[in-house]
């Protein structure tokens, strides 16, 4: 049986864009959102309580992705993005099962696999969550498109906690990016992938740390792209917007959340609660 093409014509552009993760990592996605689609309004979930998702099962990932995915429609979104890794690697299938064709769903994983799938890359390593890297998913997201590349993951565990404290620039980012990317599983890579949205907030560590040997991939870049082409498609990009809003619930509040956003959107970030 053909599978029947999605039909989004129930939806409207000027509805918002409902994005979630498990903390302040999907903040690089939105804050991508915000630069490229500036008409559009966003309503951002971090299921801060359940942090970090890179160490639940797949089936406490389910659980929490669908139920934010319930609450991101019951708040009228046109879309979902999955901002996290690990929500896409565990719970992307049982999502999009879930919102059953309501609205598109987008995630972090495919759209940056095939970019660099399609583009000249034949050594590729990925750090990420160990959900993330449990699943396999960049390896053959990637190898689907080219199996002619070499796909090297390696879990790094630490990088969330720490981003979540808040360190950057500090000696303690500083001793882990090292001590996990000179480990020999990245040994011969051209191009590194940061497989969890948390770890964008380093990008200057690990650039530092590789300085132009290796390229670091963009992939909150690519995932709006891909954002953008989908909306597009299906008529749905907002065309203009005076105030754009942007709205932040958190399970739980943290201190960080609140200083990362600030940086990010300006001005004082409402955040709200949202028992999950
Ligand atoms: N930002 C997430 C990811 O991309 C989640 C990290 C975590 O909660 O462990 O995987």
């Amino acid at each position: 049986m053909k599978n029947k093409k999605p039909d989004f014509s129930h939806l409207s552009p000027n509805q918002p864009i409902g994005i979630f993760d498990s903390g302040a990592g999907g903040l690089t996605v939105a804050k991508e959102i915000k630069r490229l689609l500036p008409n559009e309004d966003f309503i951002y979930f971090g299921d801060t309580k359940h942090l970090p998702y890179g160490e639940k099962s797949k089936e406490a990932i389910v659980g929490y992705s669908t139920q934010i995915a319930d609450f991101l429609l019951s708040k009228n979104c046109k879309a979902i993005v999955i901002a996290c890794n690990s929500a896409t690697a565990n719970a992307l299938k049982e999502v999009q099962d879930w919102v059953a064709g309501h609205v598109p769903v987008i995630d972090v994983i495919n759209p940056v696999a095939e970019k660099v799938a399609y583009e000249i890359h034949n050594n590729v390593g990925v750090i990420a969550t160990k959900a993330t890297v449990n699943s396999g998913l960049y390896k053959k997201s990637i190898r689907k498109h080219n199996k002619f590349i070499k796909v090297d993951e390696l879990a790094t565990p630490l990088l969330v906690p720490a981003i979540e404290e808040g360190f950057k620039n500090h000696p303690i980012t500083h001793a882990i990016v090292y001590n996990y990317l000179s480990n020999s599983k990245l040994k011969n890579i051209e191009t590194l992938i940061l497989g969890c949205t948390h770890y964008p907030l380093l990008i200057d560590e690990i650039k530092q740390y590789y300085g132009n040997r290796v390229r670091v991939i963009d992939s909150p870049n690519i995932v709006v792209n891909q954002l953008q082409m989908i909306l597009d498609k299906h008529h749905l990009l907002r065309e203009n917007n005076s105030k754009p809003t942007y709205r932040f619930y958190l399970s739980d509040k943290t201190k960080n959340f609140e200083k990362i956003s600030k940086k990010f959107f300006g001005k004082a970030v409402e955040v709200e609660m949202k028992l999950l």
